[in-house]
């Protein structure tokens, strides 16, 4: 497969991508002092990828929002439970229960070169499959002791190899690996 299969993750320095109930305030406290214009390569990130592949859990956290971040990209939410999406002609949303193997290989045959993977569960499990090529984590310095987390515990070791590791004056440390191939 050459489909790349990306993250590209805020994460607390102890690894959590969100508390346990799923807040984000941490985030948005650390955004908060972060200068205007400055989005980390987010936009330029999210420009290079054809579709979002995201949990449900992250789905419904974006919703909770009460905005769609995405414009128009295409974005898919897995999920095995059917989801009932807003009737709103400009989200390009679907689901998909597919297994990830067959949702990346049917994507990459319909012209995909680059997936953006989100969600701590989903993430795991793309990991697991060996399906994710690259990750790009923005470790903000806050410890929060608990919450949901990036790896969780995973059955083999997973081999990185590093690719950059950039800092920012809000204290934002950016690193990129690549994930080699299981
Ligand atoms: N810090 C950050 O940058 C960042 C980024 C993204 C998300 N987050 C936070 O992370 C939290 C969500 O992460 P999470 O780990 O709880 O969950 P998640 O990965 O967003 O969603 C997990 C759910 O996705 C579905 N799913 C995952 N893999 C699947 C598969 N192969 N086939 C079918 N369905 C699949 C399942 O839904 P069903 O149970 O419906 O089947 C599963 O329960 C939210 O609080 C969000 O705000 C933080």
């Amino acid at each position: 497969m050459s489909l790349k299969v990306s993250v590209f993750i805020s994460t607390s320095l102890d690894g959590y991508i969100a508390r346990k109930n799923g807040e984000l305030d941490w985030l948005d406290a650390a955004n908060a002092n972060v200068s205007d214009g400055e989005d980390f390569g987010f936009i330029q990130f999210m420009q290079s990828v054809d579709s979002i592949v995201m949990g449900r859990n992250t789905y419904e956290k974006v919703l909770s929002f009460g905005g769609w971040p995405y414009g128009t990209a295409s974005v898919i939410v897995l999920s095995r439970t059917p989801i009932e999406f807003p009737d709103d002609p400009d989200h390009n949303v679907v689901s998909s229960a597919e297994s990830l193997k067959d949702l990346c290989l049917r994507l990459e045959n319909g012209g995909a070169k680059r997936l953006c993977v989100d969600g701590g569960i989903t993430i795991q499990r793309f990991l697991a499959d060996g399906l994710i090529t690259d990750m790009t984590i923005n470790v903000v310095p806050v410890v929060l002791g608990s919450g949901i987390s990036l790896f969780g515990s995973v059955e083999k070791d997973i081999t990185l190899k590093h690719v950059a590791t950039k800092s920012f004056d809000v204290g934002f440390v950016q690193s990129t690996y690549n994930v080699k191939s299981v």
